[in-house]
């Protein structure tokens, strides 16, 4: 198990209270890795779309399976949490964050996208410009957790967009522990989530934006509720292309090489490379137990 030690840090109180450590200008070089974090295995939804888009990318996962849910903690608790992953995904040497969770990107990306040396990339300005790219009529629907509902951050971002649109949010707390307990296809998933979607579908949505990185494990099963005429947003899609433009823009593209990943995870080891290599659709070699906090 690797401890976090010796790692230059930005204090959580400081950046809460608004007087956050600027960013100190640092050597950034195109081969240093992309580092990615969710709470478990979410984010494994913007890896699988990163390795796609980027294969030459080497990437830092962090999995805080030892904390999951974010998605009922407050405000406080969850920026305290990203700095600490950040600051363990700087000791990495990353290039770039990606933050691989709605609930951190729309409750932590706001007070952290300056404070550090590398870019920060968030889910909800690609989540949200791709469902108003698919959306007709501009009813657009958001299942995430309570946090990120609660954080406006998703309707805010589409209104902003376009304002003629009309957001509507739903919190789906059941969601995240099923998936963790790997009941992607169950049918007390399927049962719950017709629950969710049902005032959704009432209102007249044409687009669903999957606002949590874990929902696109159950995007099948969603579907088959939606049915044809409702599509389907996975944000992880258009941040794998502002990852890429982002990239391009700062010269940071990596080479073409073959990748290296790395998994990080806070909680069972075993039990996350297990789950995550059926998610993933690719075998995960190992993963390192880290102590956070
Ligand atoms: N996958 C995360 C998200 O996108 C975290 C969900 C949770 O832990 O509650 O919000």
């Amino acid at each position: 198990m690797s401890e976090i030690s010796n790692v230059p840090k930005i204090g959580a109180e400081k950046i809460q209270s608004g007087t956050g450590i600027k960013a100190r200008p640092v050597h950034i070089t195109p081969d240093q890795p992309i580092g990615l974090f969710d709470s478990g295995v979410g984010g494994l939804t913007v890896v699988k779309e990163i390795m796609r888009k980027l294969p030459s990318e080497d990437l830092v996962y962090v999995a805080d399976t030892a904390r999951v849910p974010y998605g009922g903690r407050s405000s406080k608790e969850i920026i305290k949490i990203n700095v600490e992953i950040i600051n363990f995904l700087m000791s990495k040497k990353v290039k770039m964050v990606v933050m691989a969770c709605g609930t951190s990107s729309s409750i932590a990306y706001p007070v952290l996208k300056d404070e550090y040396p590398v870019p920060i990339i968030s889910m909800i300005e690609p989540g949200s410009k791709a469902a108003l790219n698919a959306s007709r009529n501009k009813v657009i629907g958001i299942i995430a957790t309570v946090g990120t509902v609660h954080s406006m951050a998703y309707q805010e971002a589409i209104r902003r967009m376009d304002p003629s649109a009309r957001p509507l949010a739903a919190a789906c707390p059941l969601f995240v522990p099923l998936i963790e307990g790997g009941f992607t296809e169950a049918e007390e998933t399927k049962k719950v989530a017709r629950e969710y979607l049902k005032p959704l579908l009432a209102e007249g949505i044409d687009t669903l934006i999957m606002g949590c990185t874990h929902y696109p494990h159950i995007s099948k099963l969603l579907k088959g509720i939606l049915g044809p005429h409702v599509a389907l947003i996975d944000p992880a899609r258009e941040a794998a292309n502002l990852v890429l433009t982002t990239l391009k823009e700062e010269n940071l593209l990596a080479e073409n090489k073959k990748a290296q990943y790395e998994y990080f995870v806070s909680g069972s080891a075993p039990q996350f490379v297990e789950l995550g290599s059926r998610l993933l659709g690719r075998p995960i070699a190992g993963a390192e137990q880290v102590k956070f906090g």
